[in-house]
């Protein structure tokens, strides 16, 4: 299952954007793909239905379902990886086998060896005493292994094992301790503290990034510092527990906005830092990467901004979506889940450098429709750490395969957060879920697949070799002060400030390269909300060589989580390509929760590039 020919199609001249002269592209690289080995699965989640037949060593089962299933990154000696299982089926105490229930941190192996009792697996976080292990946070997503390789990062909890590895038979449940994460907001202490998602570690094992919703549907995003504090004295829960202190929330304190107004013009500023939803770290801690506002229309990318400097750099620029994200640990190369090649969002982001204008009010729309439900479109794509660029839009790591039911490559097989880099660089970890009901069957056209994982699991933790690779170095940890020099601090009872928006009015953006763009704006008074943005083009260009005609209005009405989105559109592009994004007589009208991601539109919004016409999906799928 080797491939070279894995590189994503450039869309032809569509994408022929900035000359890579500075930094020429690598070239595809010879990748296998390999599933490694699970706990097996019992046919039923009932008391008992994981019996010695199944598991002879008694040591747990899961289930069919993905439910809390997620896989993380690699032990420091690259041979396990960390995964969040739902053990299932356990029998009833006092047998011993009834430790192996519920949602808990296990170490699989990705070397194709056994741990000492013979499994490829073992679980840590079963069978802990309750007393090592008081308060656990219910979250227990993104599990991550500290650097140290010697506690674990399980959703908002802290596994330690008492200063042995991990991955070592050392490391048994009686050493082990588990730890709730707080975030105290009162200015008293008190309470449960705030409500962070999404918890990413700095290499350094100190400082953590996270996001947190605001009461209005915004977000934040956050760093700071793990403090332990074994007697808490205030605040829940009241247990030993890690805190994290020293906190700012990510905004540049000089206050630059995405976009400015500056009398009748309106500016958009691709330096400004705008942290829309935390992704992680690089691999030496020097960016945080995160979601941010767009730099081309409906085009949602990851970007990266320098811890001291501030300065951002653009890692994903293709018209399809990006969002989770993980650096090597040499910072030479990243992999990031994205839907480039399944054409799921080209009928609204294929036409290249339309500036974000209708953005600040359909950004949510647009990266809503990456989704059907809980069927995902993403492939991990290894990119290196110059990002997209001219021609360049990296190489899918599980391209090479036959395409067959269950193949790497099979497209029913989607890629899920987040993916890893083995700390030698040489290895990259990700995990996949299979579509089911009702994203597939019943009035869906997609027939369901039968999934060809063990025990009819729909999921599956798949290892890419980079097998012309040698091992490299970890690049030295950046020296990240508690306080960021660009952040704003977030101590205790603090309040947030207000989320970014535009005035009403009639507004001029001058193009970078030619033209101008009349811009009318209606209600945009928060980014990301409710409001009306119509824009007239007239000879614009942002990028040598795509020029743009034309109209464009859309309205939005958001309502929490909900998304109801009015759109017309008759854009034509020429220059290196010939292009149109047009919708049907009578608009494009589209209803679209941003939670459940279930497509649902009134009319046709069509992007036709060079000929090639890219439509959006049908209703429901
Ligand atoms: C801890 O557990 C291991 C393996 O279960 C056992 O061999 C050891 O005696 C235990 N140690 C303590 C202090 O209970
Ligand atoms: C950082 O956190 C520590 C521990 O909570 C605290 O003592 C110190 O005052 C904080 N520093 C600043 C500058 O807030
Ligand atoms: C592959 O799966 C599809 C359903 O997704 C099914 O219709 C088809 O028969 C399967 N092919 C094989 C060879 O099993
Ligand atoms: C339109 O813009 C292009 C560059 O994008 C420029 O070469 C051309 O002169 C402009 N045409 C007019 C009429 O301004
Ligand atoms: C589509 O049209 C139907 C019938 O007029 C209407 O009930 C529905 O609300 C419309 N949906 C959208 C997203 O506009």
């Amino acid at each position: 299952m080797s491939t070279l020919c894995g590189l994503i199609s450039a869309l032809t001249a569509a994408a022929v954007g900035v000359a890579a002269a500075s930094n020429p592209p690598p070239q595809p690289e010879p990748i296998d793909v390999v599933e490694l080995p699970l706990p097996p699965v019992a046919p039923s989640d009932a008391e008992g239905a994981c019996t010695p037949a199944i598991n002879p060593r008694r040591t747990g089962c899961i289930g069919i379902d993905v439910k809390e299933f997620q896989a993380g990154d690699f032990t420091p000696d690259g041979n396990h990886v960390v995964v969040n299982v739902e053990f299932v089926g356990a029998p009833a105490a006092p047998d011993p086998a009834s430790t192996y229930t519920g949602e808990q941190l296990i170490l699989i192996k990705a070397d194709g060896t056994t741990f000492s009792n013979g499994d490829p697996w073992k679980c840590l976080s079963c069978g802990v005493p309750p007393e090592q292990a008081m308060s656990l946070d219910p979250e227990r997503d993104y599990p991550h292994v500290f650097r140290s390789g010697k506690k674990a990062l399980w959703g908002h909890n802290i596994l330690d094992c008492g200063g042995v590895d991990l991955a070592s038979d050392e490391c048994t449940p009686n050493r082990t301790h588990i730890y709730p994460i707080h975030w105290t907001i009162s200015a008293d202490g008190s309470g449960p503290g705030g409500v962070p998602r999404e918890m990413r570690l700095h290499p350094d094992d100190v400082h953590m990034g996270w996001s947190s919703f605001t009461d209005n549907g915004g977000q934040f995003g956050y760093f700071g510092r793990l403090e332990f504090n074994p007697n808490p004295t205030v605040g829940e829960p009241l247990a030993p527990r890690y805190d994290l202190v020293n906190v700012s929330v990510l905004i540049d304190q000089s206050g630059k906005a995405p976009i400015t107004v500056e009398g009748s013009e309106l500016h958009i500023n691709r330096d400004a830092i705008t942290v829309g939803e935390l992704r992680g770290f690089s691999g030496a801690g020097d960016e945080i990467l995160y979601i941010g506002s767009s730099w081309e229309s409906s085009n949602i990318d990851v970007f990266a901004v320098h811890v001291v400097t501030g300065a951002v750099r653009r890692l994903t620029s293709h018209p399809e979506y990006a969002d989770p994200i993980a650096f090597s640990h040499d910072n030479k190369w990243f992999v990031v889940m994205d839907t480039r090649g399944s054409d799921r969002q080209m009928w609204m982001a294929g036409m290249r450098w339309i500036p974000p204008l209708i953005d600040m009010v359909a950004v949510t729309a647009a990266s809503s429709t990456r989704n059907n439900g809980a069927r995902r479109f993403f492939q991990p794509i290894l990119i290196d750490r110059n990002g997209d660029r001219g021609e360049y839009f990296g190489q899918q790591v599980n391209a090479g395969g036959d395409g067959s039911n269950g193949s790497v490559n099979d497209p029913n097989w989607n890629g899920r957060a987040d993916p890893a880099f083995s700390p030698d660089g040489t290895r990259i970890v990700y995990w996949q879920a299979l579509v089911v009901p009702p994203a597939c069957g019943r009035a869906n056209p997609l027939p369901c697949p039968v999934s060809t994982a063990q025990g009819g699991r729909t999921y599956r933790v798949m290892l890419a070799r980079l097998t012309s690779r040698k091992a490299t170095k970890p690049a030295k940890v950046f020296d990240v002060p508690d306080y960021i020099p660009w952040t704003t601090p977030f101590p205790p009872g603090a309040s947030l400030p207000e989320q970014f928006g535009v005035p009403d009015g009639h507004y001029t953006l001058r193009g970078r390269v030619s033209g101008v763009a009349d811009v009318i704006l209606e209600g945009t008074s928060t980014l990301g909300g409710s409001g009306s943005v119509s824009v007239s083009y007239r000879n614009y260009s942002d990028q040598t060589g795509y020029v743009l005609d034309g109209h464009e209005q859309v309205s939005a009405q958001i309502i929490q989580w909900d998304n109801l989105i009015d759109w017309s559109s008759d854009i034509v592009q020429t220059g290196v390509v010939q292009a149109t994004k047009r919708t049907s007589p009578g608009g494009f009208h589209l209803e679209i929760n941003a939670v459940t991601n279930i497509f649902n539109a009134n009319g046709t919004l069509t992007t036709t590039i060079n000929g090639v016409e890219y439509k959006q999906p049908a209703n429901g799928t």
